[in-house]
């Protein structure tokens, strides 16, 4: 097997259930889960439909390049949603099987190893950025997201020799685990070191839909290239999902766009690796991109349980306010990660995850997750709020 394969880190989780490992939570307590980011709300019923509606194209290939019509729907939203004027849904979208796939597939096709190869990845991050990287024999370049640059990479703190060989940086706006929105001067910077040193941005907005102030949609990278006149999006790519927006994360359904010249080789790399969405699938992702009243019921059902749960914890924890995503990332008082997780569960039986799982030692050798947990507000209001009762009874018992 390929001796790469051992280079992967132990997934957050499996170090998660090897802290867990032992420990008895009490048994009158059912358990309230916080840790892993699948969305719990309704999926989006008329996507169901369209996707029953179609059963009988099972009986067909799907083409890599997906239906034009799927393409058309992708790019009036990215559109619509970006400011986007004249976004080519044949060359410059391509549907993908959620972005997970995608970002691990697109290093593989796009990673040169006739030169030093590295990947810039925000630090804590999303573990595919790494494995992908790992996979693809590059070499990872974290970027810590701190508090004290509003836990956001400082890339102006990155030296013109280490630009040098980075090939792919990876935006994660909004951010998993931080919930920080990218800036659009923070791309249009990113835009222009990307010139200066060659390498790709790839933007993963799988998160973009779902945000706190009604009327504040986190920008896009696109949307940077386009205040700029790139229309070409050159060196630009984004990473969109159905996951989270329309709570589909079983649909495997999403999009990337922007630069044709990156669309076009990733496109051919992935007919040789199989991966076209079937077409019930395509037609249920037509119906949900097409749709915005359930992303929006979607965003308020967010918006209450954020502000249920901040009005239980601001007392007893202190954390960025959120502005999208629907994580929480909470400096434990004590500081120590891992043991807040560890004797939260075995006290209240609620788990939550720790934040150095998610980072690697930074640039100054600490690890930018360390003393904070990440709480993914997912679950039903109820059990969210009941679960943030116990975290706080937790700390007042301390
Ligand atoms: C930052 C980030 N990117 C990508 C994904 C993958 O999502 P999907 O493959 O469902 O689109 C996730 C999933 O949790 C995520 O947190």
């Amino acid at each position: 097997m390929n001796p790469d394969l051992d280079a992967l880190m132990p997934y957050p989780f499996e170090k998660l259930a090897a802290l867990k490992a032992g420990v008895m939570p009490p048994e009158a307590l059912a358990h309230i889960p916080l840790t892993i980011g699948e969305p719990q709300h309704e999926p989006y019923a008329a996507a169901l439909e369209s996707l029953h509606a179609h059963q009988h194209e099972m009986a067909r290939y799907p083409a890599t390049a997906g239906l034009p019509a799927l393409r058309q729907a992708i790019a009036t939203w990215a559109s619509r949603r970006f400011s986007l004027t004249d976004l080519d849904p044949d060359t410059q979208v391509l549907p993908v099987n959620g972005t997970r796939e995608a970002i691990f597939a697109f290093v593989q096709a796009a990673l040169d190893h006739t030169h030093p190869a590295r990947v810039a990845m925000p630090n804590p991050f999303y573990q595919i950025y790494e494995g992908a990287t790992l996979l693809a024999g590059g070499e990872p370049l974290y970027l810590d997201c701190r508090a004290d640059h509003g836990f956001r990479p400082d890339i102006d703190a990155v030296s013109p020799d280490t630009w040098r060989n980075v090939q792919i940086v990876f935006v994660c706006s909004p951010g998993n685990p931080t919930g920080a929105v990218t800036p659009i001067e923070d791309f249009t910077r990113l835009i222009e070191l990307a010139d200066e040193f060659d390498f790709i941005v790839a933007s993963d907005e799988c998160y973009s839909e779902l945000y706190l102030d009604e009327t504040m949609s986190p920008p896009g990278l696109l949307e940077a290239c386009a205040s700029l006149g790139r229309h070409d999006y050159r060196r630009c790519l984004v990473f969109h999902s159905l996951s989270k927006r329309s709570n589909l994360p079983g649909l495997r359904s999403g999009f990337v766009a922007g630069d044709a010249s990156l669309i076009a080789p990733f496109k051919r790399y992935r007919t040789y690796h199989g991966c076209a969405m079937s077409l019930p699938l395509q037609h249920a992702s037509i119906t949900a991109w097409q749709d915005e009243a359930h992303v929006r019921a979607n965003r308020d059902a967010y918006r209450k349980k954020f502000a249920a749960v901040t009005e239980i914890l601001a007392p007893v924890m202190t954390f960025p306010t959120p502005e999208a995503s629907f994580y929480l990332w909470p400096a434990v008082p004590g500081g120590d990660d891992e043991t807040f997780t560890r004797d939260l569960y075995a006290q209240e039986h609620v788990s939550v995850l720790p934040g150095r799982y998610m980072s690697r030692d930074g640039t100054d050798g600490s690890n930018p997750g360390a003393g904070r947990v990440r709480l993914a507000l997912v679950a039903e209001v109820e059990a969210t709020v009941e679960g943030a009762h116990r975290i706080r009874r937790f700390l007042e018992r301390r």
